[in-house]
């Protein structure tokens, strides 16, 4: 099962090089090359190692008379003159890992076709032809981008670019809302379900001076507060909790300590919360670095299902394509920008008829049956939804006889 994780690309890498170098070869020249201060990702650490095991192995077979395989990381901002030549590559802040070697390269034609599953120009026996479509499933299910460059003759980068979590945000951010001198020494109680966010936001917090009282939920940190003799002087909590919501505990919080600053952080975005009323207007908010899609995954996970992830129609398509086991069920958003989550179910009920539907959306049910986005009896689930919501409808709907 995947367990998506906050990861820095520096130690994973440091771990896997007693893996890598038996793998390529004493031929093989192997320098890594680490960023200090690199940031981190989000994703499944076993699906790492495979990316980075798949681009080896390639380059090793590239290079049969020896050469040199570099493994780098970096810090890498993404504008607008990069994206604009690299299609399907969004601006922002990543964390890149280049994997270049030495070896033989490929032509355009080759190039243009090394995402394809099956396709190989090895021997039989030799290869599978599912390395690098393997690597760009990974990719994708972790929000990134890869671009691979190669010359014939002269050798071949792949450069991959993960989402960076965001740190940087966070302090920002508590300093803002404390609005107290640099570097105080103030008291924050930290109320996150999610064991990695929590293990990253009281890194950072306790790494500038902050000291950090950490509940898993709402009643836990109301019992903490409750013992705890000395001032609380913020509470950062999660929006979304299975008990207690966080805007319960904060107001709870607030009853009995009305000094206390709150600062909410959330997998949905700012616009989202406040949309909906989770909050009220004008308080602290702190965006999480992943998204409600993700939420959804890891709810799902949890439930025991195994989830295939597609940002777009059309990669959803090539990975039910490229899936051999069975699909039970589609859970896809209704407005789209490329093609709609109805067009997506169509087809994909046009390949797999067995497959329940479930759609979502931001748009109340009513409005999306009014457009006639959707047709009619089939499941629908209002976002922003409850990890429960999510669940049970789930449920139903695979339950739903054929
Ligand atoms: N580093 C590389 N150098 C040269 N060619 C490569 C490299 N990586 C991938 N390729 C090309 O892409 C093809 C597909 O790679 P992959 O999906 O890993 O399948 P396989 O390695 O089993 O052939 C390879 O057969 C090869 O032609
Ligand atoms: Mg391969």
């Amino acid at each position: 099962m995947l367990k998506p994780e906050v990861l820095d690309l520096d130690i994973v890498m440091e771990d896997l090089q007693k893996m890598l170098r038996p793998l390529i070869g004493e031929d093989i020249e192997l320098s890594l090359i680490p960023e200090p201060d690199l940031g981190r990702l989000r994703a499944d650490k076993g699906q790492i190692e495979q990316i980075v095991m798949n681009l080896a192995v390639n380059s090793r077979d590239a290079m049969p008379k020896g050469g040199r395989l570099t493994i780098r990381t970096a810090n890498v901002d993404l504008d607008k003159s990069y994206t604009r030549l690299h299609v399907g590559s969004q601006p922002g802040a990543y964390v890149m890992l280049d994997v270049t070697d030495t070896g033989c390269g490929m032509d355009e034609a080759t190039l243009g076709q090394i995402f394809e599953p099956f396709f190989t120009t090895k021997e039989q026996g030799k290869g599978t032809g599912l390395g690098m479509s393997t690597v760009y499933g990974i990719v994708k299910q972790s929000g990134g981008y890869i671009w691979v460059d190669s010359k014939l003759g002269l050798g071949t980068s792949c450069k991959i670019f993960f989402p960076r979590v965001e740190q940087a945000v966070m302090t920002p951010k508590v300093r803002e809302v404390l609005a107290g001198p640099a570097g105080g020494k103030e008291t924050i109680l930290l109320v996150e379900d999610e064991g990695s966010v929590a293990i990253l936001a009281r890194r950072v917090l306790e790494r500038e001076g902050y000291r950090v009282l950490e509940a898993r939920e709402g009643q836990e940190a109301l019992r903490i507060s409750g013992r705890y003799v000395g001032p609380i002087h913020m509470i950062l909590t999660d929006v979304v909790m299975p008990v207690m919501s966080g805007r319960e505990v904060a107001h709870r919080l607030l009853s009995e300590r009305p000094e206390v600053k709150v600062l909410y952080m959330s997998g949905y975005t700012d616009d989202e919360v406040l949309q909906h009323g989770i909050l009220d207007c004008d308080i602290g908010f702190l965006q999480k670095p992943f998204t409600d899609d993700t939420l959804a995954r890891k709810v799902l996970e949890r439930e025991g299902y195994r989830v295939l992830e597609a940002r777009e129609g059309q990669e959803a398509l090539r990975i039910s394509g490229r899936y051999v086991g069975p699909i039970h069920m589609i859970l896809t958003d209704v407005v789209m920008p490329v093609m709609s989550g109805r067009e997506v179910a169509h087809r994909l009920l046009s390949e797999r008829p067995e497959v329940k539907v479930l759609y979502m959306s931001g748009y109340t049910d009513d409005e999306v049956l009014q457009h006639g986005i959707l047709d009619c009896d089939i499941g629908f689930l209002q976002k922003p939804f409850t990890d429960d919501t999510l669940a049970r409808k789930v449920r139903e709907v695979l339950d739903t006889p054929a």
